[in-house]
């Protein structure tokens, strides 16, 4: 039986459906599936692990009790993509964050950009479409507005040229899913634009492992901190901003997970064929200002840098959060303390943990 009905103080409460989670292996993949295990949903996942580890789920488990299946699955194949499907007949959603995502390996390689992250979403939107999966929740990313004229940006801010590969092939995948759409009314969708996901679960039990040497600025510091790095670089310090360094809207991945529970809820409910939704505090911080912030948080003096500027790095870009608030009922609930907090203690337990990751550490270095 698809749906479980759960009579909870009076109330009819519908355990969700089956959700199918790809790069549920993932950083923000894994924080997700821990967030709808929590609000009643069934959860699947499918990763190839070429970019995660298998072991998260592991981490996934002790914080839920739930043993998630893991479809080891390359969505770049159809005939396997659709195996999964067929032998969950009963998914009535799909939360598609498997993707290559580092901004400059994607100017290095573009082809195998376009080619994993587009071929992955088509087959993902044929299958939804021959399987009449209804709901649809595309990860998407604030690299769609590339460097904009005005900030904060709302869902309504022109898009400017992409500022690398990656950020084009999420202009286009969000053009994709609307074309879609509209030629296919049975499926509805949401697309969620998270800013600077940074942080880790409050059970440390998961968290970001960056493959090889981190290129986001907060691994960066908590490597540093920690002793894996010996010294990191900050990008630029001669930009038009408060202290000279870029401004970002970093966000907590609890928070971020949350909003895609809420996204589904949504989608149960309203009749919107697609909708969009920035996913930011609508706060900017300075690399400069998250730098002191670490410090403060962890009491570790940060060994780092000022170098020259990253290519394709925007000055300044936050959100402006406000339909996400007032549509998604979405209000993100950790600051930028306990964003430094988690990521560090997370930090501080891959070190410790070394059974846990210790093998998926010796493959990264
Ligand atoms: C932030 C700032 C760097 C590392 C990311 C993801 C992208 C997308 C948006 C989801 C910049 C500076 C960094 C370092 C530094 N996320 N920095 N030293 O570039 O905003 O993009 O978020 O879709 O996938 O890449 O994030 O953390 O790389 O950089 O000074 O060692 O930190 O120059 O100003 P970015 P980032």
């Amino acid at each position: 039986m698809s749906d479980i009905f759960v009579f909870f103080a009076g109330f009819q409460t519908v355990i969700m459906n089956k959700i199918l989670v790809t790069g549920g292996c993932g950083f923000i993949g894994s924080h997700t599936l821990v967030d709808l295990i929590e609000n009643g949903y069934q959860v699947i996942s499918a990763d190839n692990n070429s970019r995660s580890h298998i072991q998260i789920l592991n981490g996934v488990e002790k914080i839920t009790g739930v043993k998630v299946k893991n479809y080891v699955v390359d969505l770049c194949n159809f005939d396997d993509t659709c195996a999964i499907f067929q032998e969950n007949p009963d998914l009535k959603g799909i939360i598609h964050f498997a993707a290559y995502k580092a901004v400059g390996e994607s100017v290095e390689n573009p082809l195998m950009y376009y080619e994993n992250n587009l071929n992955s979403l088509l087959n993902l939107l044929r299958c939804a479409n021959d399987f009449k999966i209804p709901h649809f929740v595309f990860s998407s990313s604030c690299t769609v507005y590339g460097n904009p004229d005005e900030i904060p940006v709302t869902e309504k801010t022109p898009f400017k040229p992409a500022e690398s590969p990656y950020g084009n092939t999420k202009q286009m995948g969000e053009e994709i899913i609307q074309h879609t759409i509209h030629a296919h009314p049975n499926i509805n969708a949401i697309l969620l634009r998270y800013f600077n996901p940074v942080g880790a679960h409050p059970s440390a039990e998961i968290g970001e492992i960056p493959i090889g040497k981190p290129a986001n600025l907060v691994p960066a510091i908590t490597q540093t901190a920690i002793g894996k790095l010996s010294q990191m670089k900050v990008w630029g310090n001669d930009y038009p901003t408060r202290d000279g360094s870029c401004i970002r809207d970093y966000i907590h991945v609890c928070d971020i997970a949350h909003a895609h529970t809420l996204a589904l809820n949504l989608m149960q409910q309203s009749r919107n064929s697609l909708d969009v939704f920035n996913l930011g505090t609508g706060n900017g911080y300075t690399v400069l200002e998250v730098i002191n912030s670490f410090e403060k948080v962890s009491g570790k003096k940060l060994n780092y840098q000022i170098s020259s500027r990253r290519p394709g790095d925007v000055v300044a870009i936050y959100a402006n959060n406000d339909k996400a608030k007032n549509i998604l009922q979405w209000e993100p609930r950790y600051s930028l303390e306990d964003m430094m907090k988690t990521a560090w203690e997370w930090e501080v337990k891959l070190k410790e943990d070394d059974n846990l990751f210790g093998a998926v550490k010796a493959a990264l270095n």
